[in-house]
């Protein structure tokens, strides 16, 4: 159990850094919480118009979802997929909830596609695809991610291999709704018509 709070810890400190706020600071683009939807993601750090950096961002991000679980794999090896599982939600949480940004952190999209793609690869592919699918047909990044993490608990639920009391399927449930929830400005905007194309500089 200790080992489990220590796997907990560290994943979400390895999730609470903000790389698009620190990328964009760096940059000189200023502070993005003041910028666009004033989230710290890749999709509002394009709204700085600096594409290099929106995909740094998002592979910053999306790595360090993929590196919790991957430290959980080397630190638990007899209890791996509890572990990997803890890790995968206390990532996003970290992301979406940092001690450093007095708990305002992120929307969890690109750390919560990493952490389910090291969790459970199928799975995550099929979100990544749907992700791109969506947004690249809508222009709208929000709209791809939540048809993206609404689906995540239908796409872990293999015929014949239901297994709803895995941890992997409870972490799974639990990333999409913390990422859905985080999405309830973009929600209402996307029911009013106003949500932002992306790349569009104003949400
Ligand atoms: O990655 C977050 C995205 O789904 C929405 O971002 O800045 O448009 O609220 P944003």
């Amino acid at each position: 159990l200790p080992l489990m709070a220590g796997v907990a810890f560290l994943s979400y400190l390895i999730g609470s850094i903000p790389f698009g706020l620190v990328l964009t600071a760096l940059s000189g683009n200023g502070d993005i919480r003041k910028i666009g939807s004033g989230n710290i993601g890749a999709t509002n750090v394009l709204r700085t118009g600096r594409k290099g950096l929106a995909a740094a961002t998002l592979a910053l991000d999306g790595t360090k979802g993929a590196f919790a679980v991957f430290c959980a794999f080397v630190l638990c090896p007899f209890h791996t997929l509890a572990a990997e599982s803890v890790a995968a939600i206390c990532v996003v949480l970290g992301h979406c909830f940092p001690v450093w940004l007095k708990f305002k952190g992120g929307k969890g999209v690109a750390t919560g596609l990493g952490s389910v793609l090291a969790l459970m690869p199928g799975v995550g592919l099929c979100c990544c695809a749907l992700w791109l699918i969506f947004a690249k047909v809508t222009r709208i990044s929000s709209a791809g991610a939540i048809i993206a993490f609404a689906a995540m608990p239908l796409l872990m639920i293999r015929p014949g291999r239901v297994d709803f009391s895995s941890p992997a399927y409870l972490a799974g449930v639990l990333i999409a709704l913390v990422i859905l929830i985080r999405h309830h400005t973009n929600i209402s905007r996307l029911l009013r018509g106003t949500e932002p194309r992306i790349g569009q500089k104003t949400p």
